[in-house]
């Protein structure tokens, strides 16, 4: 196992059977009071430091939450990007280095920008840190621990993971779930991945280079994705991500944001027919927040047994646990 947490290539099949494994053992104990008290002796005495440049909910609040119910002291910094030291016009090295010599023995971080976390780490190891730190969340780029819960719900609900057909569609270019669960799911045989998305958002191709050199099967399709929906195990759905639609001149942004706002809500959205197409085994899968204006996944949709959105937020907990167990514990 590495020591930091940045992308989910890094993860091995070793490292994927234990952390679920553990993910499976700490929900059990937590069912229990006697069992979850056992729990707080895990992490008793250790740091681990949160610091979020970009909104969050679940993450954040499942790593600090996962932290406290196993014993951990946390200290958090939800908004980094506006009361941290940033402001100030500190680098992010120097936050780093600076946090390292409060000897945390996990960071958690999420940045805005792609590729901070990747230099992160190389300070750190630069440095002889004894300090994690693990990807939250790097703009674009990756969000590794997502992967982790997403492919532990998959294992979870369908059994397995090899074999698997899925369907990935919304906001494919710039979601980082769907760059991370593309990787991770390349480690896995047979699986089959179609990538539904307007042609402005659909899936990058050094994703598709990598499923490629991988050997991993994947279609890519638009709004004509509800033929395949039949053949799908799951279906796993994003929002548009607006905060990176950007533009410098803030009109066009408007337009192009609301442009694409609706090519999502006329064309690739999941509701009642969609959810007719799918076989009744199937899940119907999104890593969180849906965007209440444009309702990706409808009402109905989400009321549908097979939708397994909270489920999956819930495991978020129980799989970051067991990564800030397996890191400070072996
Ligand atoms: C995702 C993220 O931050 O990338 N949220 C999450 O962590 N569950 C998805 C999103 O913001 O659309």
């Amino acid at each position: 196992m590495k020591r930091h947490v940045i992308r989910s290539q890094d993860f091995t099949p070793e490292f994927l059977a234990r952390i679920f494994d553990r993910a499976d053992q700490f929900r059990r104990m937590m069912e229990h009071p006697a069992e979850s008290k056992k729990l707080k002796k895990r992490l008793k005495g250790r740091l681990i430091n949160v610091l979020f440049y970009e909104p969050s909910t679940r993450t954040m609040a499942s790593f600090v939450d996962g932290a406290h119910h196993l014993g951990a002291t946390v200290f958090c910094t939800a908004d980094a990007g506006l009361t941290s030291s940033t402001v100030k016009g500190e680098t992010f090295a120097h936050t780093i280095r600076m946090f390292n010599g409060y000897r945390p023995d996990v960071l958690v971080v999420r940045h805005k920008e792609e590729g901070r976390l990747a230099e992160g780490a190389l300070l750190l190891n630069k440095i002889g840190s004894r300090t994690h730190l693990i990807n939250a969340g790097d703009g674009p780029g990756q969000h590794p621990t997502q992967a982790l819960l997403d492919v532990y719900t998959l294992h979870q609900q369908l059994g397995s993971v090899d074999g698997v057909k899925i369907m990935m569609g919304g906001d494919l270019l710039n979601g980082r779930t769907v760059r991370s669960l593309a990787y991770l799911l390349s480690k896995y045989k047979d699986v089959h991945i179609t990538f539904a998305a307007p042609k402005q958002l659909q899936i990058g191709s050094d994703i598709l280079r990598h499923l490629d050199e991988h050997c991993t099967e994947y279609t890519c399709v638009g709004e004509d994705f509800r033929n395949l929906l039949p053949a799908q195990h799951a279906v796993y759905w994003t929002r548009l991500q607006l905060e990176r639609i950007v533009h410098e001149d803030i009109e066009t942004q408007k337009k192009q944001r609301e442009e694409l706002a609706r090519i999502q809500k006329d064309c690739f959205c999941i509701d009642a027919a969609e959810m007719a197409l799918m076989r009744p085994d199937a899940i119907l899968m999104h890593p969180l927040p849906i965007n209440n204006e444009v309702r990706e996944i409808s009402l109905v949709a989400e009321d549908d047994p097979r939708c397994v959105i909270f489920l999956q937020a819930e495991n978020g907990m129980y799989v970051r646990m067991a990564l800030l167990d397996m890191l400070v514990n072996g």
